[in-house]
Order: C-alpha cells, then sequence, then structure tokens
C-alpha cells in the first residue's frame, strides 16, 4: 500500500473547502518541494470549464487565502492543474473524468468534498470507470452522515469499493500542529504519565470557542448544531488523545487502536450534564452582530452552544470529569486543553490569616493552547520573594512555552497541508478509522436522544459571552470553574 501517489482527484474542486484549504495548502507544500515531481491535480466539479479557466479560478484562491510571502510559486504550481467538470449522479461522466486523470504511474488519490448524498453515485462512478483499484486511496471529508445510521450507510458505500486501508476519513483538528504535540508532550517526556490518572488529575476542560457565527453555512449548519458539527469529530479527537493509554509506536493501528479504546469507554451522558444554547443579538470585539435567529430568518430549536460532562469509564480515568464546551459568537477564538491537576495531599506552610499573610496554595495546572495561539503553560507555585516574619507566601506562577519563539524559522502550516501529504505518501496515523467514527456517533446520538426525551431546547445567550449561566452552573456546581 505505499506508494507515493502521482495523480491527486479532488471533488468539489470549485467548492469552499478547495478554495480556502486544499488548494493553498497544495500550493504551499509544492512551494516547499514537498510534492512529487509528477504529480499532476485533476479537478473536478459540476461547472463547466477548461484546464485554464481552472487555473484561472485556483489563481484567484490562492492570491486570497494563501499568506503573501507564500506566493511565489504560484505560476509553476498552476501547471500541476487540470480541469474536468463531472455531474457525479450521471454515470455517463465518470469515463471522461478517467480518460483525464489517465493511467497513474504510481497510484491515484481522490479526495471527496462533496456533499454526502453525492459520496454513494460518485463511488459507482468511480468503480465503474476503473478508479477504484489496487492503486487507489479514498479520502472523505466530513460530514459523514448525521448519525450513527447515515454514518454507517457512507461507510458501507465506500467499503464496498474501497478497504479500510485505503480510505482515509478527515478531521483537520489532527492536522493541527499543537494537537499533535500533545502526543510529544505525553510521551516524549517522562514527567508528566505518571501523573496523568484519577489520582492526580481533578479534571480535565476542553474548550474551542468561535466568534463567528453562521457564515452563509444556512442550511448544513441549521441541521447540524454544535454538538454533530463540533463534539462528533474535533473535541472527541481531541479527548482520545488526552485521554488514550500510550500507544507501542507511532502509526496508525496502535495510536487509533489507543483511541479508539477510550470513545468506547464514554460513559453515555446523564441527565443534566449537558447545556445547549443560540446566540442572540450581541457583541464581538466591540462589534454589533444579529442573533442566530436573524440570521436564519426564522425560529430554530438548533443548538450553537453545547457544554458536557463527559466521563471516561476505566481505571486510569475513574471519576475525572471532563468538561467540553464549544460554541459559536463567543468572546474570542480559542481552543485550549486544561489539565487541572490535585491539590498536594498535604500542606507544609501555614494557612492563610485574616490579614492575608500566610500561603493559599493553588492546585498545579497545565494549559495546552491549540489556537490562536500555540503555547503551553504549567503553573507552578513559587516563594513570593521577601523575608516571611508573617510566614511564607506562595504565589501561582506561569511557565511558560510559546511554541512559535521555541521554534523561530517554522512555518506555521494550514492544517491541511500535513494531511493532503500525509494521503498522497499514505500515512493513514492523523486519519480517522471506522470504528472510532462509529464509536463517536454512538455517544453522540444518546445525547441527542436525551435531548428529545427531556424536550430540551437551547437557552439562549447573548452573543460575546461564554454562552448560557447554565454551562458556568454546570460546572461550578462541581466546584470547578471554566478557564477564560
Ligand atoms: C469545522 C466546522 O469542522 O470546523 C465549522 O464545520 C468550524 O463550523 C470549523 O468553524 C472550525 O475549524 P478551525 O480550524 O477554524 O478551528
Amino acid at each position: 500500500m505505499s506508494f507515493t501517489a502521482d495523480r491527486l482527484l479532488l471533488f468539489g474542486a470549485t467548492g469552499d473547502l478547495a478554495q480556502r484549504m486544499l488548494l493553498p495548502s497544495l500550493a504551499a507544500l509544492d512551494a516547499d518541494g514537498l510534492l512529487a515531481e509528477d504529480l499532476t491535480i485533476i479537478g473536478t466539479a459540476r461547472s463547466e470549464m477548461d484546464d485554464a479557466a481552472f487555473r484561472d479560478f485556483a489563481r484567484g484562491a490562492l492570491e486570497k487565502f494563501l499568506p503573501a510571502e507564500r506566493q511565489s510559486g504560484i505560476d509553476s504550481f498552476l501547471e500541476r492543474l487540470f480541469y474536468q467538470a463531472l455531474d457525479a449522479t450521471a454515470m455517463a461522466g465518470f469515463a471522461d473524468l478517467a480518460a483525464k486523470v489517465g493511467t497513474p504511474a504510481r497510484g491515484l488519490a481522490i479526495f471527496l468534498s462533496t456533499a454526502p448524498s453525492l459520496f454513494e453515485p460518485t463511488i459507482r462512478g468511480l468503480q465503474s470507470a476503473g478508479l477504484a483499484g489496487d492503486n487507489v486511496r479514498m479520502c472523505l471529508e466530513k460530514p459523514l452522515g448525521t448519525d450513527l445510521a447515515s454514518s454507517c450507510a457512507i461507510n458501507d458505500a465506500v467499503a464496498a469499493a474501497f478497504p479500510e486501508n485505503r480510505i482515509f476519513r478527515i478531521d483537520h483538528y489532527l492536522g493541527k500542529e499543537t494537537v499533535q504535540n500533545l502526543l510529544a508532550l505525553r510521551f516524549a517526556n517522562i514527567m508528566f504519565e505518571p501523573l496523568w490518572n484519577a489520582a492526580h488529575i481533578d479534571h480535565v476542560q476542553i474548550t474551542v470557542a468561535e466568534t463567528v457565527g453562521l457564515e452563509g453555512r444556512v442550511a448544513f449548519y441549521d441541521d447540524a448544531g454544535a454538538l454533530r458539527d463540533m463534539v462528533q469529530n474535533h473535541m472527541l479527537q481531541l479527548l482520545a488523545l488526552v485521554a488514550m493509554e500510550p500507544p507501542a509506536h507511532f502509526d496508525a493501528t496502535a495510536v487509533r487502536d489507543e483511541k479508539v479504546k477510550v470513545l468506547r469507554a464514554l460513559r453515555p451522558v446523564a441527565s443534566g450534564e449537558t447545556v445547549t444554547g443560540q446566540y442572540r443579538a450581541g457583541a464581538i470585539l466591540g462589534e454589533a452582530v444579529p442573533g442566530y435567529d436573524e440570521e436564519l430568518g426564522k425560529a430554530s430549536p438548533t443548538e450553537t452552544f453545547v457544554a458536557i460532562k463527559a466521563h471516561v469509564d476505566n481505571w486510569r480515568w475513574k471519576g475525572v470529569p471532563f468538561y467540553l464546551r464549544t460554541g459559536k459568537r463567543l468572546p474570542k477564538r480559542v481552543t485550549e486543553i486544561i489539565i487541572q491537576f490535585r491539590a498536594v495531599p498535604h500542606s507544609i506552610f501555614a494557612q492563610p490569616d485574616s490579614k492575608g499573610n500566610g500561603a493559599v496554595m493553588q492546585p498545579n495546572r497545565l494549559v495546552i493552547g491549540i489556537q490562536p495561539e500555540e503555547n503551553i503553560t504549567l503553573s507552578l507555585m513559587a516563594k513570593v520573594p521577601g523575608l516571611d516574619r508573617e510566614g511564607i507566601r506562595l504565589r501561582q506562577v506561569p511557565l511558560d512555552i510559546a511554541l512559535p519563539d521555541a521554534f523561530t524559522g517554522t512555518v506555521r502550516r494550514i492544517a491541511y497541508e500535513r494531511l493532503l501529504l500525509d494521503l498522497v505518501e499514505g500515512d493513514q496515523t492523523l486519519f480517522v478509522r471506522r470504528d472510532e467514527v462509529e464509536a463517536q456517533w454512538e455517544w453522540v446520538d444518546a445525547i441527542r436522544a436525551l435531548w428529545e426525551a427531556e424536550n430540551l431546547t437551547p437557552k439562549t445567550y447573548t452573543a460575546g459571552s461564554w454562552g448560557p449561566s447554565a454551562a458556568i452552573a454546570l460546572a461550578e456546581r462541581d466546584g470547578v470553574t471554566w478557564h477564560e
């Protein structure tokens, strides 16, 4: 299975993802000399156009979405591009597509970034045109279904033509540098792993906050909601990386075996362990923004915010809650993981008195910033300088590592650069395996069933706030404060 593809076929080549992420990522890889000399990229979509028009289209996207300092190689990159129009619902066009792709010298990688309703006909078309042979890999972009049943239907359709070891399911969070750094932090250092368990960790928080609202994705988002759009995939992947046992190797089987065990150990969420919200008009970074219902033009039961108290039922994590929250129109864009350690078992320092003298102890906390800042902060207790006539005083001080400073000179890459390169070269480690996706859906479906049974509707929150007050209460009930 190990070949470096010399053809890349992009379905949905005129879509938003292609313009914002895929074409810019490929161009950036090309500029850095990371694509094989002979790699050609064939775009396909419904619109009629020839190669030259597609190259113009791609140039427009690159000039808009590639950082200026990475635009120098655009001309030579465009020479790799070709285009074939295709209506994926009509089998007739696939023969022309196959002719355009030609016979790869080593192999073909296909990237499907289209509506899931087109997956099945596309796969049938590819099969009929001989584009599903042993030297073809299939990469799928989300959404892969809306629940376990629809996800299984998609997976079955793909499995009819491609074995699992040639299917690459994208979760673009796995392409993010700091997400992979979680593995380095945990498994390349001796000091964290002995403490990484219920005996020493009080709780974990995972926040994925966005300032954006609907962004024109009205129909898609209103059918999905925050739970399916963000928790089912990205947040559960982050949780799995935090909670998994050390894999024996950094390879696709070992890493994914460990992740899936965590996902299967997730306890079904109980009543009162979730809060949902929907934003109303407010202000983000000083700018007035409309409410979700106004953007949508009607009332809707879809959640734009969700907070969950999750539990991983295994020896390592017994009794350690994982607080997850994500939402649109929150005060700032931030993705971070907080590991809150327990307090020391016994303090040797004098307790604070009424005058504030003495030692206030705060348990250690590790904050892993994923975006926009890529940093790792470990808060430690330190002695406040002084002669301590009234007893020693302590203060929490941060041990701060800003990764861009630690690694100056390295390029900050788009998550898709890594994933596209792995796809072309055939490394599945950072792609999601079928059993993971299904375990994710199983847990998420049970939450939705609970909401339905309890007739739970989203509480409103003002755009620019941290979600409904009930989300704060969800953590505070346990004496936990969300990290902000
Ligand atoms: C996508 C969701 O998967 O991830 C979007 O569909 C969301 O709603 C996006 O905005 C967030 O990705 P990132 O990389 O900007 O955090």
